[in-house]
Order: structure tokens, then sequence, then C-alpha cells
């Protein structure tokens, strides 16, 4: 474990300079730990999808520190600029139209035409793009199909020595990746539920928001896959009692063997789900899990969008 650092300044310093050199540095984000390099690196893009083991048809997410960078990168108008005002730094990406040539960025955008961009709201994020001084390409920091690492340890766990350097930023606070909206077109489209909430996308919008549900086997987002996110224990959902061989999984009053949050607090229970997925599959020796019924609004349906492909076989 000696490539996991505490996130103060001299290392958030040290890690910008991996950054910049073309190496890879995960990082803790309010949503969950991110994998990153420099975009306009495009070895270093191709080192992600080896390390994750991940297809290259799936793009990845930029991460930005300021808004004075977005004209130069993507196509912007008065609503992309407005979204982006109101919900950045945040767990909000929003999918856009692409400016410029770049092999990294190419890459980066699985050679799609649109480029997909975040400005994560956590000190050690943004001070690490501030001082690599380049948009961080950054998909979360785990295996492809594993579950997304919301500590240190996490990304340890899965990734080991493959990274050149983890930063320690403690247990993420959101806990479910962020949002992502299309907003390419004329009409917005919710490609992935996530730390935003729709409520509160449309109630700022003012307008319906279209709900993608993807293709299954040719996604928009991967994180569209059917199984995705999976422990290595089978997983029933929306189960009110569970079965004797079942480890449960509660919420609220329904209490288990782990509760995600027992006052019933989707925050929280957001914030625990992948950590608890983890120690679930710890604790569970040979019985099989089970998980209590998650309420379909708010964070709940980043919850129940996890978790329904977590449990798919
Ligand atoms: O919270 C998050 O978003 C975290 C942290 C690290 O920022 N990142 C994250 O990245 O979840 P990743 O790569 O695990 O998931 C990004 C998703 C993928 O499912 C990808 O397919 C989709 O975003 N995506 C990226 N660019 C896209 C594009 N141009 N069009 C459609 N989907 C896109
Ligand atoms: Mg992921």
């Amino acid at each position: 474990m000696n490539n996991i650092f505490e996130a103060n300044e001299t290392n958030i310093t040290k890690a910008a300079n991996i950054i910049k050199k073309g190496g890879l540095v995960a990082m803790p984000t309010e949503t969950v730990y991110g994998l990153g390099a420099n975009v306009f690196d495009a070895k270093a893009v191709a080192k992600i999808f080896e390390i994750k083991k991940r297809p290259n048809f799936d793009p990845l997410i930029s991460h930005i520190s300021d808004f004075d960078v977005i004209p130069d990168y993507v196509e912007t108008d008065e609503r992309i600029m407005a979204l982006a005002k109101r919900f950045w730094p945040g767990p909000f990406t929003m999918v856009m139209r692409r400016k410029g040539q770049n092999a990294g960025v190419d890459l980066a955008c699985s050679g799609l035409s649109t480029a997909t961009v975040r400005m994560p709201n956590h000190p050690v994020a943004l001070s690490l793009i501030r001082k690599s001084g380049v948009p961080i390409v950054a998909p979360s920091a785990n295996l492809f199909k594993s579950i997304s690492p919301t500590t240190a340890q996490h990304v340890y766990d899965g990734l080991g020595e493959n990274v050149d350097m983890i930063l320690d930023g403690g247990a993420c606070k959101v806990g479910v990746e962020s949002t992502i909206l299309d907003v390419s077109g004329k009409i917005p489209v919710l490609l992935r539920a996530g730390g935003t909430t729709l409520e509160d996308i449309e109630s700022f919008l003012n307008e319906k928001v279209v709900v993608s549900h993807g293709e299954p086997n040719r996604p928009n987002a991967p994180g569209q896959l059917l199984r995705h996110y999976a422990p290595r224990h089978k997983l029933r959902i929306n189960v009110d009692a569970p079965l004797e061989n079942e480890f449960y999984i509660g919420f609220g009053n329904k209490n288990g063997d782990l509760n995600l949050s027992s006052k019933g607090d989707l925050c929280e229970a957001a914030a625990n789900l992948f950590a608890y997925l983890r120690l679930a599959d710890k604790l569970a020796e040979d019985k099989s899990l089970a998980m209590a019924p998650i309420p379909e609004y708010g964070l709940g349906l980043a919850i129940n969008d996890r978790i329904k492909r977590a449990s798919h076989d």
C-alpha cells in the first residue's frame, strides 16, 4: 500500500507532476474516486483503459476546475451555461458537442462527436486539476463492471500498484456517480441517474427531461450495461423479508445485517451503498445478498439504478 498518500498540499503537488508527466493518479471526488490522467496525453488516456480493463467504446468524463475553459473545449449555449452555473461544482455531468482536435481527447471521447464534462465538488480534485493545468479525464477508479470505489482503500483493493499514486481524501460524501445529462441536442436527455436529482434538474429547467434507458448491449453510457457495479454474491433487490440463507441489507425501519440508513435518509444510503455492498460481499460467506426496497425519488433513482444492475445475472 505504498501508493496511498494523504491528500495534503505537498502530495497534491506531487500528484499534479505525475499527471503532467503522463502518469495516473486516483483522486477523491464527492461522488466516487476517479482514475485520472491528462486528457491531452493519448498514451496516458490509453493506460486508463488498460488498467481498468475497460473496452475502448466506453467514453470518459473530463473534469475541470474553472468555468473559463468550457468554451475552448465544447460548444456552449445559454442553457448549458445556466446548468453549469447552477450545478457546478457538483455531481452533475453534461454531454456536449466537442470542439477542436486532439488525440488524447479523441480517445477519451471514444471518437464520438461529443465530450462529457463535469466540475467536481471536492477540494482535492479541484486543487489537483488546477495544479495540473489541464482537464483531468477520469472514470471511476475500479475494474470495469465492478463496484465503484468510495475510499482510497477500495481503489487499492481493485487496482493495486497499477496506479502511480492514490490520493486519500477520506470517504466520498455523495457515494454514487454523477448524474449524466445529454445537452448536445434540442431536448435534454438523462443518460444516468446520479448524485444530482432529476427533480432538481427539471425544476431548474422548468421542463421535463427525457429519461433514456439505453440499448443494453450497445449503450450510450456503459453505466447502462445490464450487469454493472456487481458484488461477487448473488443479490436480490426489493426484498421486504429476507430468506434464511440471505444476508440482508436493510433501509429505514427494515433492519438487517447492515442498514443503509436507519433514518431512511436517501443521502446517507447513497453514501453507504458501495461500501456496504463490498462489506456484504466480505461478510455474507455462503449466504446470498438481499436488499430492502429503496423509494424511487431523489437519490433513490440513482441507488435503484445501481442495485438493479448489481443484481442482474
Ligand atoms: O461521478 C462520476 O461521474 C465519476 C467521478 C470519478 O467523476 N466518474 C464516472 O466515470 O462515473 P465513469 O467513466 O465510470 O462513468 C462515465 C459514464 C460512462 O458510462 C460513459 O459511457 C458515459 O459516462 N459517457 C461518457 N462520455 C459520454 C458521451 N460522450 N456520451 C454518452 N455517454 C458518455
Ligand atoms: Mg464507472
